[in-house]
């Protein structure tokens, strides 16, 4: 029997868009999603994810900006494939481009890209930002389609959509989430892509998905801000560090 490894180690991206939600609710300069970065770095953050939307209703440019200059990890800058981003990431050169789909009327990102579909024009895109020394990630559902036509345009990483996964209303139903995220896995590692996760995740469902094969990062938002209500952003980030670790931990 071949046994397929588990990543050794899997890096936490922390998105702080909900800082900002929190923020902007009341039109304050505070709480700071720069702040929350540094407190996140500092607890152990391998990452920090942004979202900047074309509504702009989390992170602003300013945002992007100031980041982009005191981040000391990786910034992963999440945004739709289109101009105006396209100009706003080659001025401000992210370590790390996550193409997302994006609707205005979506409470959160709903469903991967569909790079299947729209080939030429992401292979042209794609280009354009990997030509600027930016690494390119496609986030898109563990769909064999998805993965093959990722690799085809050029990506380097994809970021597999977890959300079913998270929202599964059975053990059976998550399971079978889990087996399709698995497959994706494997297929992009195949193909020679870097594999990430995220959307939905929690300490308490994110231990299967950072043990499948090949998946080398998680990128978390929600739950961690939401944590860090109650235990502070410090604890909250400390406490899903550990949680990574406790899932490689395990036999
Ligand atoms: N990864 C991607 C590509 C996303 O769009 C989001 C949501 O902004 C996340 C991860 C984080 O999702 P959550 O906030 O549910 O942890």
């Amino acid at each position: 029997m071949t046994a397929i490894a588990t990543a050794a180690t899997c890096r936490l991206g922390v998105n702080v868009d909900h800082v900002a939600t929190l923020r902007n609710a009341r039109g304050t300069p505070y709480p700071d999603p720069v702040q929350a970065a540094y407190v996140c770095e500092a607890a152990g953050a391998d990452q920090i994810t942004i979202h900047l939307r074309e509504d702009r209703r989390h992170i602003k440019d300013r945002d992007l900006e100031i980041l982009r200059r005191c981040v000391t990890v990786p910034l992963n800058l999440e945004m739709a494939a289109s101009e105006e981003m396209l100009a706003l990431a080659l001025l401000h050169k992210p370590d790390t481009v996550t193409l997302v789909p994006e609707r205005r009327e979506e409470r959160t990102t709903e469903g991967g890209l569909d790079v299947a579909g729209q080939q030429p024009a992401l292979r042209a895109y794609v280009a354009k930002l990997r030509d600027a020394g930016i690494v390119v990630s496609l986030f898109i559902d563990a769909d064999v389609r998805q993965v093959d036509a990722s690799a085809a345009v050029g990506a380097a990483t994809i970021e597999l959509h977890t959300g079913d996964y998270a929202d599964a209303a059975t053990p059976t139903l998550m399971r079978k989430q889990l087996a399709h995220l698995e497959a994706g896995a494997l297929r992009g590692h195949h193909l020679g892509l870097a594999i990430a996760a995220g959307h939905g995740l929690t300490a308490r469902n994110l231990g299967p998905v950072a043990s499948l094969p090949h998946v080398e990062e998680l990128n978390i938002g929600h739950a961690i801000v939401a944590r860090a209500v109650f235990c502070g952003l410090e604890a909250a980030v400390r406490e899903y560090k550990a949680a990574i670790s406790e899932a490689l931990a395990r036999p």
